[in-house]
Formats: structure tokens, C-alpha cells, sequence
């Protein structure tokens, strides 16, 4: 376990080498390793595991009807969501190790506005409510019994999202109680989604039951603004998966975007980001998986993570298709 006091030097050494990244954008050798033609297609929809073919197909259903990106990106993610059989997402999503399934969701829209939740119990819709809190309201974040509280009083419904599939799988795990929670294809978790509407604008959402039997009162980076999901409409936009204490410790979408903003193509920005991680010196590297997506305000788009296995759903030109994401520990 780490010590608050090393806990405090090693943020200390993250925030440190978020801001000395600037420094090597100043060296050209460093910026655009993969080549960019400078031209994407729009709209696009881009979005994480293979939940995102379908959650894409309604994404871009909104934006073809005219939709801005903001609306398709939570229509999108809205499938996955209520999908009773996916367990990494909204209904049906695995539990904490008490179990109770708890949700984090955020969303930021072309504007810069944003709005998240995090540790919110019983509502199917984690994207929704936090929507809401984009909207209509004066904040950013809301979390546990306020979010829900929040929700209740705009009309969402309280629910059970503790399918029977998932009270087994927990029921299994409880068995050995082995707390070692890997997000990876076994386990796939979060949908981060970004989009690029018929007028140019970007947006994105990012929704997630968390690791699989996490402590209670676990929040990873998806509801994070900046870690889990990052959109500049002026430059692009950037969202993650996987382990989300390896993503926040670098301001992973964050970081992506800044990197775009100084010349690096979404591919080179996404690669750049999974090595920060890769050379942390995090115990146990190996064990995890983070996958991050980006895109640019010209419609290109980039894809990265620290081991095989991730994949990601992209909708363009009349197509919606998985990808197979590079990655760094080959
Ligand atoms: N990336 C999702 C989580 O760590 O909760």
C-alpha cells in the first residue's frame, strides 16, 4: 500500500512530468511520430470496445437526423447503458466487492460545458443525470446519495441494476475474495464515445460501472473531466478505458488533447499517453490495460493501449467497424 507521504511525491513527480511534456513538444523530432494527412471525414462517431458498434449506430442515427454531437454521444452511450447483459455498463453492470453496483458517467459538449456523476447508485442512465448536471445546473460534479437524490427529483426512476448474472459472477468471486480487478477484453469496461456532428462540433461521453468488485466508494477516471473524456471543440477530443488509476495519475484525455493542440496527429497523441503510463514505474504494469481513442477537429483519429486486446467501434463514411488497437507491450 503506498504511504500518504509517497502517495504525495509520486503525484507530485506525475504533475511534474505532465508539465515537462510541454517542454518536448518544443523538440520537433518528438511531435507526429505516426503520419496524419491532415483530413478526416465527417461526421464520425469513434467509440471503445465492441459495445460501440451499436452504441455508434444510434450516435450516428442522431447525428444524420440533424442531431448535435452532445445528443448523439449520450444516445449512444445510452444502449450499452441498458443493456442488461453487458456488466461493465449502467444495467448489469458487475457490483463493488459489497455488492452494489455503483456508476460514473461524464459528458462535455462543444462549448467546453460539462457535467459528470460518480458513485451513483440505481439509475440505469448515469449519462442522462449527468447531462442534466451540464445543463441544469450551476456545477460540474455531482456524487453518491446527492446524485441520486439529484436524479429522483428529475424524474429518473430508481431501479435494481444488479441483473442475476452479475449477483452470480460476484457470488463466484466471493468465493476467493482475490481483490485484483484487470480491466481487459474479459473484462471490458468503459464506453467513452466521441463524435463530430454534420456542423463540425465535437462532444463526447464517457459511462462505466468502475472495476469489477471494487472497494466501496471506488471513483476511476471516467467521470473525471480530463481523465476519463476531454473535448476541445477548437482542437479535438480524447476518452479512456481501462484502469482508471493509471489514467488519472497522468490526466490521460487531457493530456491527449494538449498534445494535439501542439502539433501531434490523434495516433502519435494516443501513444504518447499510453508511454507516460507505460514508463510510471507502476508495479505490475504488465497486468493492466488502459486504451485510450482521440480524434481531431479534422475528423482524423487515433487509437492506443498497453497490451493487446483492446478494440475500438468507428463509424465513417456509411461504415461501422471494429478495429483492433495497436499497443505498447507487444
Ligand atoms: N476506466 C474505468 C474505471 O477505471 O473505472
Amino acid at each position: 500500500m503506498l504511504n500518504r507521504r509517497k502517495f504525495i511525491s509520486r503525484s507530485a513527480i506525475t504533475s511534474l512530468s505532465v508539465l515537462f511534456g510541454t517542454q518536448l513538444l518544443k523538440n520537433k523530432s518528438y511531435a507526429s511520430t505516426t503520419p496524419g494527412n491532415g483530413e478526416g471525414t465527417k461526421p464520425l462517431v469513434i467509440s471503445t470496445w465492441r459495445h460501440g458498434i451499436p452504441a455508434n449506430e444510434e450516435a450516428m442515427r442522431v447525428i444524420m437526423e440533424g442531431g448535435r454531437a452532445v445528443e448523439a454521444v449520450e444516445a449512444g452511450v445510452r444502449v450499452p447503458e441498458g443493456d442488461p447483459d453487458n456488466m461493465s455498463v449502467g444495467l448489469g453492470g458487475l457490483p463493488d466487492r459489497d455488492g452494489k453496483v455503483t456508476l460514473d458517467a461524464s459528458i462535455m459538449d462543444e462549448t467546453g460545458n460539462c457535467g459528470s456523476v460518480c458513485f451513483l447508485e440505481h439509475i440505469v442512465h448515469p449519462i442522462s443525470v449527468a447531462r442534466l448536471v451540464m445543463d441544469n445546473t450551476p456545477h460540474i460534479m455531482l456524487a453518491g446519495e446527492g446524485a441520486l437524490q439529484f436524479a429522483l427529483e428529475n424524474g429518473f426512476k430508481k431501479e435494481n441494476l444488479l441483473t442475476p448474472k452479475a449477483k452470480k459472477a460476484w457470488e463466484e468471486w466471493k468465493k476467493k475474495a482475490k481483490y485484483e480487478p484487470v480491466p481487459n477484453i474479459e473484462n471490458h469496461d468503459t464506453i467513452g464515445m466521441l463524435a463530430i456532428d454534420q456542423k463540425g462540433n465535437l462532444s463526447g461521453a464517457c459511462t462505466t460501472s468502475g472495476l469489477a468488485y471494487k472497494i466501496r466508494g471506488r471513483v476511476g477516471d471516467s467521470p473525471i473531466i480530463g481523465a476519463g473524456l476531454y473535448v476541445d471543440n477548437n482542437v479535438g477530443g480524447a476518452t479512456a478505458t481501462g484502469t482508471g488509476e493509471l489514467v488519472i495519475r497522468t490526466v490521460g484525455s487531457f493530456l491527449i488533447v494538449e498534445l494535439m493542440r501542439n502539433g501531434y496527429t490523434p495516433q502519435a497523441a494516443c501513444e504518447e499517453a499510453v508511454r507516460r503510463i507505460a514508463n510510471a514505474n507502476i508495479p505490475d504494469i504488465h497486468k493492466h490495460q488502459v486504451g485510450y481513442i482521440a480524434v481531431n477537429k479534422a475528423g482524423e483519429t487515433g487509437a492506443y493501449c498497453l497490451k493487446p486486446g483492446f478494440n475500438y467501434a468507428l463509424f465513417v463514411n456509411g461504415k461501422n467497424e471494429l478495429v483492433d488497437s495497436d499497443n505498447y507491450f507487444k
